[in-house]
């Protein structure tokens, strides 16, 4: 062999012993680290996983180690959480040390720690205070967010009333509105649906979805080694949120020309008094750049979350006809048809209510939620979890608790009515997650998704194409639980 060849082959011989080594040694100090399967070199615990249905290889594990065990996520080391007990005591009873935001290396890259979905720290805290304030109606001018909301539910009614009862996918109209509802917020107007920015800024955030939920980002995220292989998609991806930045930025330069701090009438306005008020203070975190991060932020985590779980529910409806009378029956005696729904109704409408939850809960949009990170090194039960480690805190396992829920696999009302058939809550609902990193727009998306399920339902009667029953209602889930494809009819009523 050449002098270069066997150089090649010790160094490579070097590097193996070398990973090998750490491996071992991070398996040595595991001894305080909770339990879990041996991880293999760089693939870790992928072997262990089906990748059609992770939630429930990793319920399986659960079964195996108990409701927190070590998995090893390629080389990436992930504490997991399964159940009620266990995430109650993590995420609230030591909530200040589980709140940072774990890893997801396809995005990381892009967002660099920035923005409050990324953003640690007092970053995060910072951004998160702020825009709960901002989205809870302070300071955003006269019209508040329910206005907002009706306003585009009957925008939703319109266009569907012009499908004339044929049958119509209706992927694209309940993407729009929650869409519009953001821009709303956001900059105040909304967008016609065909209007052609209004469209380009959906086909950005739709084709980033579709890229993050692709096997390619899974391999990604697994294997972080690998991007160099795979550029294509990944500059696609970062372009595209660069786009959306770019559509904000336009936003903001015209609210930076016309800004009235004593009379602010959406998000944009709020952030930039508040960046003039911080002007003088070299720690803000108040800048542009973190205003377009955030932004895009609030399009990302509220436009495809809420429109699934739209397009899934009058899938649900659709299937269950006894569902939709009792609907009917509840908004013809509370609210009529001479009238727009209001949140007010909600206390009214314990059926409604209970259908919506049963819809999120049955539904389970984010099985394994956003990764968290624990922020400090903790003592947590017997054992030790180091600085940093990423933490899986598992929404399946209590949104699927067959004790809480009996027959947890049946999409069924009753889970969330008591026996006079009042409302009844369950801890145990939590599909924003929980905590104090649980989701930013679960007071939003609760008005949404009560406001437009009674909107349409007051006025149409869902007739199915077909056989409903065809759907195969659970598909896929990895990081969203999506519905399929189907049609249905809007009959006026
Ligand atoms: C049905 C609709 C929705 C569901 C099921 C949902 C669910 C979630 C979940 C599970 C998380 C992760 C929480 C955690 O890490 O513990 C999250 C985070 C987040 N969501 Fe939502 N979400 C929805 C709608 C929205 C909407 C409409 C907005 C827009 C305002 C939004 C904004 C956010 C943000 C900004 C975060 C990151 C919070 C942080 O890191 O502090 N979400 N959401
Ligand atoms: C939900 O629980 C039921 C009953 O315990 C079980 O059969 C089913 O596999 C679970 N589903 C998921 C997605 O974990």
């Amino acid at each position: 062999m050449d002098p270069w060849g066997l150089t090649t082959a010790g160094l490579l011989a070097c590097v193996l012993l070398l990973i090998f080594f750490s491996l071992w040694s991070q398996e040595f100090k595991r001894g305080k680290l909770p339990p879990g399967p041996t991880p293999l070199p760089f693939i870790g615990n992928i072997l262990q996983l089906d990748f059609k249905n992770i939630p429930a290889s990793l319920s399986k594990l659960a079964e195996k180690y108990g409701p927190i065990y070590t998995l090893y996520f390629g080389m990436q080391r992930v504490v997991v959480l399964h159940g009620y007990s266990i995430m109650k005591e993590a995420l609230i009873d030591q909530g200040d040390a589980f709140n940072d935001r774990g890893i997801i290396p396809v995005l990381e890259d892009i967002h660099k720690g920035r923005g409050v979905v990324f953003g640690h720290g007092e970053r995060w805290k910072q951004l998160r205070r702020f825009s709960l304030m901002t989205l809870r109606n302070f300071g955003m001018g006269k019209r508040s967010i329910e206005e907002r909301i009706q306003e585009e539910a009957q925008c939703l009614v319109v266009e569907f009333r012009k499908t004339k009862g044929q049958a119509t996918d209706p992927t694209f109209i309940l993407g729009c509105a929650p869409c519009n509802v953001i821009c709303s917020i956001l900059f105040h107007n909304r967008f016609k649906y065909n209007d052609e920015k209004f469209l380009y800024l959906m086909k950005l955030l739709n084709e980033n979805f579709q890229l993050l939920n692709s096997p390619w980002s899974q391999l990604y995220n697994l294997l972080p080694a690998f991007r160099v292989y795979l550029p294509g998609k990944h500059k696609r991806l970062a372009r595209n949120v660069e786009e959306i930045q770019r559509f904000i930025l336009e936003k903001v330069k015209e609210h930076q020309k016309a800004l009235d701090p004593n009379n602010p009438q959406d998000y944009i306005d709020c952030y930039l008094s508040k960046m003039q008020q911080e002007k003088d203070n070299s720690h803000s975190e108040f800048d542009l750049e973190n205003l377009l991060v955030t932004g895009s932020n609030l399009f990302t985590a509220g436009t495809e979350t809420t429109s699934s779980t739209l397009r899934y529910g009058l899938l649900l409806i659709l299937k269950h006809p006894e569902v939709q009378a009792k609907i009917h029956e509840e908004i013809d005696r509370v609210i009529g048809h001479n009238r727009v729904p209001s949140i007010m109704d909600k206390q009214d409408m314990p059926y409604m209510d209970a259908v919506v939850h049963e819809v999120q809960r049955f539904i389970d949009l984010l099985p394994i939620n956003l990764p968290h990170a624990v922020n400090q090194d903790i003592q947590f039960q017997q054992y030790f979890l180091p600085k940093g480690t990423t933490i899986f805190p598992l929404l399946t396992p209590v949104l699927n608790d067959s004790k809480e829920f009996p027959n947890p696999d049946q999409f069924d009302p009753q889970h969330f009515l008591d026996m006079n058939g009042k409302f009844k809550k369950s801890d145990y609902f939590m599909p924003f997650s929980i905590g104090k990193r649980s989701c930013l727009g679960e007071g939003l998306a609760r008005m949404e998704l009560f406001l437009f399920f009674t909107t349409i339902l007051q006025n149409f009667s869902l007739k199915s194409v077909g056989d409903p029953n065809e759907f195969s209602i659970r598909t896929n889930r990895f990081r969203f639980s999506l519905p399929p494809y189907y049609q249905l009819c809007f009959l006026p009523r």
